[in-house]
């Protein structure tokens, strides 16, 4: 068992089930997926709409059972998410069902930028090719497929934005409602990128952590599978597929080190999880890997908890550009503190104009345009190296989660073009641009 610790992301008044819609549940429809079980206690529970233990009030996480898992029966599945089915929560007929299919993005080398920045070994896995452009697709993915096995006909959220995208999207794709709750002043490329595929967008006026709490509430009222309310041990296996796509694209072997953005913590835990899950399986050999998270100084209290040395993560009020990763109370804060300290890992923070940095600099080196998210991420990746906490010899794998047409803004200001000139050559030529 392990030490308990005060529960902070979940507000005392929510219900530790949601409602449910009545249906028998049929665990033979959940893959290798045999329980709920207490990340804190280890209360076990049967399959179902529920996430808090009613024991300790810690978070549920899927048990499973695994078997037949190959790397020649993963290699031959599809060019998506679904290649792992056989180690995620959905049936095995998950990749006919209409989704969107995301995952199985590119692992990018990024000679140029390891070069500017003096590492050996760099790669980008750029899940801004993900079909909402960002890697939330997947978690929705996961958790659609296990929301309809508890017979949700309407899916929800509470989203800093890409999460409002991917559940809009596939919610669309599937037939289903999709009602999505963000904080008001969400960026507009995340806003249109939402209200586009046509379901309910709800504005709130408050920060993410006040429209989670709204959503736990509303989860506890309507019989809605909320992705990441009632259906988060669902949806929270999702980002384990970055992990083991990232295993697998490198020829079935783990890196050493990666570098990944928290906001609530999920997939900076998952990746990990994902890393274990494949070393017990005998798919790729057991060689040491550092996890590294990435925070905005604005919404830092993961960060702040790991340079203090504290277990428990003080909730913040976020102010930053990357809106993204505003999560003043995240509920898997103290796992990922778990992660990268058991890892020899750490957790850093970079200021806005770092982050604004960070997306040029991925920009001008490797032609990826993240949104801030991402700058978040090869800002910290930078600032660890120079810092001497990441090892230049190492190989590393930095995540881009997001796209950055989504959040123009952030760079708008300081990109714009090069010189205007009248259309004519010697305006050209007078421009000295030969
Ligand atoms: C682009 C992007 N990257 C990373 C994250 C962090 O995800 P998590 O909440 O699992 O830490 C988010 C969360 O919204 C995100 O939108």
């Amino acid at each position: 068992m392990r030490k308990r610790r005060p529960r902070l992301a979940t507000p005392a008044t929510e219900a530790t089930t949601a409602r449910s819609v009545g249906k028998t549940v049929d665990p033979s429809r959940f893959g290798p997926a045999v329980a709920l079980s207490c990340r804190e206690c280890g209360e076990r529970y049967d399959l179902g709409p529920r996430y808090v233990c009613e024991q300790c009030f810690g978070p549920l996480e899927i048990a499973y059972e695994f078997t037949g898992v190959t790397r020649e029966s993963i290699a031959s599945g599809p060019r998506s998410l679904w290649r792992y089915k056989d180690l995620l929560p959905v049936p095995a007929d998950v990749a006919e069902q209409a989704n969107l299919a995301p995952g199985f993005t590119k692992l990018v080398p990024a000679r140029n930028l390891a070069r500017e920045l003096g590492l050996r070994s760099l790669y980008v896995k750029d899940d801004s090719g993900n079909p909402t452009h960002s890697f939330k697709d997947r978690v929705v993915a996961v958790a659609f497929a296990a929301g309809r096995e508890l017979g949700f006909t309407t899916f929800a959220c509470a989203s800093t934005g890409n999460l409002a995208n991917a559940v809009a999207a596939a919610a669309a794709r599937a037939g289903v409602r999709s009602c999505v709750f963000v904080p008001y002043d969400l960026e507009q490329g995340k806003t249109v990128t939402t209200a586009v595929y046509g379901g309910t967008l709800v504005a709130v006026e408050g920060n993410y952590d006040d429209v989670n709490r709204l959503c736990s509430e509303v989860a506890g009222e309507e019989p809605w599978g909320f992705v990441n309310v009632n259906l988060r041990p669902y949806y929270a296996e999702g980002s384990k597929t970055l992990g083991y796509e990232i295993a697998e694209q490198l020829g079935w072997r783990l890196p050493e080190q990666v570098v990944i953005p928290v906001a609530s913590g999920s997939l900076l835990t998952k990746v990990d999880k994902a890393f274990r899950e494949l070393i017990k399986l005998g798919l790729v050999e057991d060689t040491p890997y550092r996890i590294f998270g990435a925070q905005a100084t604005g919404c830092a209290p993961v960060a702040n908890a790991f340079k203090a040395g504290h277990d428990v993560v003080q909730p913040v009020r976020p102010q930053t550009i990357a809106k993204s990763l505003a999560i003043g109370n995240p509920a898997d804060g103290p796992y990922a503190l778990d992660v990268a300290r058991r890892t020899g890992g750490a957790i850093e923070d970079v200021s806005d104009p770092e982050i604004v940095e960070g997306i040029k600099l991925l920009a001008r080196t490797e032609g990826i345009f993240a949104e801030t998210a991402g700058g978040v991420t090869v800002a910290t990746l930078r600032k660890l190296l120079a810092s001497g906490q990441l090892d230049p010899d190492a190989e590393t794998v930095v995540l881009n989660t997001g796209d950055g047409l989504k959040t123009l803004d952030a760079v708008a200001p300081t990109s714009g073009p090069t010189v205007t000139i009248r259309p004519s050559l010697s305006a050209f030529r007078e421009a000295g641009l030969a």
